[in-house]
């Protein structure tokens, strides 16, 4: 089976606007199809950077060029391993945000809702926090915003409730636990759409997610050379609106990051006014690829 299918490829490679001999850095290595498109436009002289925190993607690689390298970090900390490497500003940066099919796909990684997984949801298994410890021990408040605002649950309270009251008879290990701790809610909001955001909001919260943008985010300005492009794909509400803000108002809000002086910063031109979409065509094959959108900025 493929590691995964690329989402919106083309777009978002060209939205780099390569320069053969350039410097670049792909974020969110996985599969490795925007990294393999990236060196095909690459000369000898260019040099392309990957960076995941998931050994199985690290192990995926595949590729021998001398002018590429694959590192596993977080890319929160993409900065110093790159200064390690004796380089101060790169000509682009693209980051394709989320998981891989590969993840979802291996039931024993806990990202699905589907069978009955353990609730691990870890992209690195270097870290300690999981799905479990993230359900059996965190306060009935904390569930609750974790529930709201990564999943965009209404009901969150209601939900972090059952899950509490549920916790304190039986340990929450495996999907179906989950699914009989939430099960007196009605049948109706337990769709699949549903478990979806239920899952993707503990997933962003095992992983830092949110945080780890925004660090990225914000490390990417002194790292980018004048000209140099800004390139992000997400899959939800949250990161988009973060990415949005960022390349059109230098800020995480809907408000202009100003200087002292009133005057408004500005790290971007935006290339891109509305977010570059996939086609229908693409999303007939790939249905992952539904809630992608593409954000492009070049740095001023
Ligand atoms: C959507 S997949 C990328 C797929 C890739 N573009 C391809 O075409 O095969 C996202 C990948 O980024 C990795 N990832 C997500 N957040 C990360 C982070 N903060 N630091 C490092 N890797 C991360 C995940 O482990 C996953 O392998």
């Amino acid at each position: 089976m493929k590691y995964h299918v690329p989402v919106l490829l083309n777009e978002s490679v060209n939205g780099l606007s390569i320069k053969p001999e350039g410097t670049y850095v792909d974020l969110t290595f996985g599969g490795g199809g925007h990294s393999s498109l990236i060196l095909d436009k690459l000369n000898v002289k260019g040099k392309l950077f990957s960076f995941d925190k998931d050994d199985s993607a690290i192990k995926e690689n595949k590729f021998k060029n001398v002018n590429f390298q694959l590192i596993k970090s977080d890319f929160k900390f993409f900065d110093l391993h790159i200064r390690d490497r004796g380089i101060e500003k790169v000509d682009g940066i693209l980051a394709d945000l989320g998981v891989s099919s590969h993840q979802i796909d291996n039931k024993k990684r806990g990202f699905s809702y589907l069978g009955n997984g353990v609730l691990d949801m870890r992209m690195s298994t270097d870290s300690e926090l999981s799905a479990e410890e993230v359900l059996n021990t965190y306060d009935q408040d904390s569930l609750q915003n974790i529930l709201f605002n990564y999943g965009d649950i209404k009901n969150s309270k209601i939900i972090a409730q059952e899950i509490i009251s549920y916790r304190n008879k039986k340990r929450i290990i495996n999907n179906e636990d989950l699914l009989m701790a939430i099960k007196n809610i009605s049948k109706k909001k337990l769709s699949y759409k549903f478990l979806s955001k239920l899952y993707q909001a503990i997933r962003i919260e095992v992983n830092d997610e949110i945080s780890s943008l925004r660090e990225m985010l914000k490390k990417s300005v002194d790292f980018l050379k004048k000209s140099g492009r800004l390139v992000i794909i997400s899959y939800h509400s949250i990161e988009d609106r973060l990415v949005k803000n960022f390349i059109n108002k230098s800020s995480f809000n809907s408000d202009f990051k100003k200087d002292l002086y009133g005057k408004k910063i500005e790290f971007f031109k935006r290339i891109n006014k509305k977010p570059i979409v996939p086609p229908i065509e693409e999303i007939a094959f790939n249905s992952r690829s539904r809630s992608a959108k593409l954000r492009i900025g070049e740095r001023i």
